[in-house]
């Protein structure tokens, strides 16, 4: 668990952190999200201590940092720095050990965990031996998802660790983030700029502006338009069509037909499209509904109707 009370922090005239109340409880997902220079990256290294803080306290698994040895806190906090940050001098495969060599894993516990760690992120094995100068832009961002992940700690700070990524790898990473998230109960603070990356990851969402948390709500929360002036101008009045991101056919009601059945099939739709292809998929149907084959080539029917019970029962709360 993270908990940040009444924590501020200044440089000169800018007021960075203005009195942040945040607590982010254990195995839960939250994001980070506000316009450039609001504090988001400020808040994460306040956190692991990179920088001093003028006022308030974070505590990290109940203990205030100010009483943990480094390395203690080390071992629980996983930070993947904005920008990326590898050591230019050190290898691909040296720059994702730091953190289990400081803490003395042996050599083939290290080896196993990296492999595992590059094909979870879609990283080539041959890649290891690479200076950071030899990788892309998004690439080198996955060293540093590989880097934060290493030892396994409880905690991820995450500092806009997709931001260079491709669309299509991007939406890859997210959902391997979010399935390894959800299995392994990690606590996450995770900072971004694209509202459909924290609709997709985020058990609540934070929207920061000029130092403070102006709301913090769930994804399906955040549709209530009883905000202040500046949440509803910045979640934008298309809100509603991206929230369809974070939903499936699972999600869905469907009506079940015969598997011979041909009728508007949309052949590359199945169970894990998301409520917003399927809707896209109506709307260039030019009708109510259309078919979908699931992998195990059974066929559901799926109507615009169901798509607005979604969205009611998300208005209701009785879906997050
Ligand atoms: N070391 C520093 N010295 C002086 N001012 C700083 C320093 N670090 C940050 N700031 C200022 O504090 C404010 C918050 O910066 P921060 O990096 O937290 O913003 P951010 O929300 O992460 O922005 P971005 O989305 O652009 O990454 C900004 O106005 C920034 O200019
Ligand atoms: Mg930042």
């Amino acid at each position: 668990m993270i908990q940040l009370k009444q924590v501020s922090k200044r440089y000169g005239d800018i007021v960075a952190l203005d009195h942040i109340d945040l607590t982010v409880q254990d195995g839960e997902c939250v994001v980070l999200i506000g316009p450039s220079g609001c504090g988001k990256s400020t808040l994460l290294r306040s956190i692991n201590r990179l920088i001093d803080t003028d006022q308030g306290d974070i505590l990290v698994n109940g203990q205030n940092i100010s009483t943990y040895k480094a390395e203690d806190l080390r071992r629980q906090l996983g930070y993947c720095i904005q920008g990326v940050g590898l050591f230019p001098h050190l290898s691909v495969f040296d720059n994702i050990a730091i953190v289990p060599q400081l803490l003395k894993w042996d050599k083939v516990k290290i080896k196993d965990r990296i492999n595992t760690l590059m094909d979870l992120t879609g990283l080539p094995l041959s890649y290891l031996s690479k200076k950071p100068h030899e990788l892309s832009g998004g690439e080198a961002q996955r060293v540093g998802v590989c880097r934060a992940l290493a030892a396994d700690p409880s905690i991820l700070l995450m500092d806009e660790p997709f931001g260079a990524v491709d669309p299509m790898t991007r939406e890859q990473i997210q959902l391997a983030f979010r399935k390894i998230q959800r299995e392994l109960k990690k606590t996450v603070l995770f900072v971004t700029h694209d509202m459909e990356e924290a609709i997709l990851l985020a058990d609540r969402i934070a929207i920061m502006y000029k130092g403070k948390i102006l709301s913090l709500e769930t994804p399906g929360g955040l549709i209530n338009g009883k905000h202040d002036p500046f949440v509803n101008e910045f979640i934008g009045a298309d809100y509603p069509l991206r929230l369809l991101k974070r939903y499936t056919l699972a999600d869905l009601k469907v009506i079940n037909v015969d598997s011979k059945s041909q009728l508007n099939q949309v052949s590359y739709l199945n169970e894990f499209s998301t409520a917003k292809e399927i809707l896209s998929e109506i709307l260039k149907s030019g009708s109510q509904e259309i078919m979908i084959q699931k992998t195990d080539k059974t066929k559901v029917i799926v109507s615009y109707e169901a798509l607005i019970e979604l969205l009611q029962k998300v208005l209701n709360n009785e879906i997050v």
